[in-house]
């Protein structure tokens, strides 16, 4: 059982978590004057556990005019398997599933033991070492509450595509919840499309990949945004699911035929360098966009 129960409600309490919810603000740096209203405890209260949760590593502390804490990705990351497991959603968290660009995933089981996937979107992990060496950061400061804002964002963005996208019946990942930055969607089994050197069938799994395309600009009017063959998973049924909707666009957007037509390039010389299929771009955006169902 590679499951351990969840660390937090052990080892950290309501109260301790009271206060990390006090810095979810945007502002970097809080004085120390908590509105004891809001924290729901006294200020004494306050002061003797802020140390500790600087400890635990969910806070982290800072000197200059005043002191003052901000919020670690720890502490955001609590939050929301916090209120995740609160709503019953989930009660065992597993091993990570995949560590993308912007996001880290990871396996998990709901009170019903069905797995599920948590996606923690991480947005600026990858301009981190450019922030550092511009603003002078020490190495804690990898991530400001303005990229947990940011990533709470996406998380949203992504939520409300498959949301949209799932009951259309494009092959996406069930979606269940989103709560901070954090997505919850049903666990899928497969691999990236770039894993498979070999298809059985590769023109199969091309046509299938443009229905989807077609279904998601048809039926729901949005546009990938960031489609290729990394975002493209193979299940073991042969059958394609497309993730990672978080850059998607509305087709009505200004940039829409750019990207639609960068999307199904990326799939195009993916099969066409890989596979040798010889499909043309004209015929795939033409597939997708014209407005006869076949
Ligand atoms: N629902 C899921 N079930 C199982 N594994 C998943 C699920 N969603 C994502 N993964 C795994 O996590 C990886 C990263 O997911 P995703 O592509 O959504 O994130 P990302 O950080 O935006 O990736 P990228 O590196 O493309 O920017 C996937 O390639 C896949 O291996
Ligand atoms: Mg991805």
């Amino acid at each position: 059982m590679f499951h351990p129960k969840l660390p937090i409600g052990k080892n950290t309490t309501k109260k301790q978590i009271t206060i990390v919810n006090c810095l979810t603000s945007r502002e970097y740096y809080k004085k120390l004057k908590f509105n004891p209203k809001q924290a729901e405890l006294p200020l004494s209260e306050i002061e003797y556990r802020l140390p500790i949760l600087i400890k635990k590593g969910l806070l982290r502390g800072w000197r200059g005019k005043y002191t003052g804490y901000s919020l670690t990705t720890a502490g955001y990351d609590t939050l929301a398997i916090d209120t995740l497991v609160k709503a019953n959603i989930i009660e065992a968290f597993g091993k990570p599933l995949g560590v993308g660009k912007e996001s880290d995933v990871y396996d998990a089981l709901t009170p019903n033991e069905k797995r599920v996937a948590l996606k923690f979107h991480r947005l600026g992990r990858t301009s981190f070492k450019k922030t550092k060496l511009k603003r002078n950061y020490t190495v804690n400061y990898s991530y400001t509450p303005d990229w947990h804002h940011r990533s709470r964002i996406a998380a949203k963005k992504e939520y409300t595509a498959l949301k949209l996208l799932y009951p259309k019946g494009v092959a996406v990942p069930e979606p269940i919840k989103q709560t901070r930055h954090v997505l919850v969607m049903d666990m899928i089994e497969g691999a990236e499309l770039y894993h498979y050197p070999e298809l059985p069938d590769a023109q199969a799994v091309y046509n299938e990949t443009l229905v989807n395309v077609r279904r998601a600009y048809q039926d729901a009017h949005i546009i990938h945004g960031d489609l290729s063959p990394f975002n493209i998973i193979l299940q073991p049924n042969q059958h394609i699911l497309i993730i990672d909707w978080p850059q998607n666009v509305p087709t009505t957007h200004p940039n829409a035929k750019e990207l639609l037509e960068r999307d199904l390039r990326n799939v195009l010389t993916f099969f066409q360098r890989k596979h040798g299929l010889k499909n043309r771009l004209k015929d795939a955006v033409t597939y997708v966009t014209e407005n006869t169902k076949n």
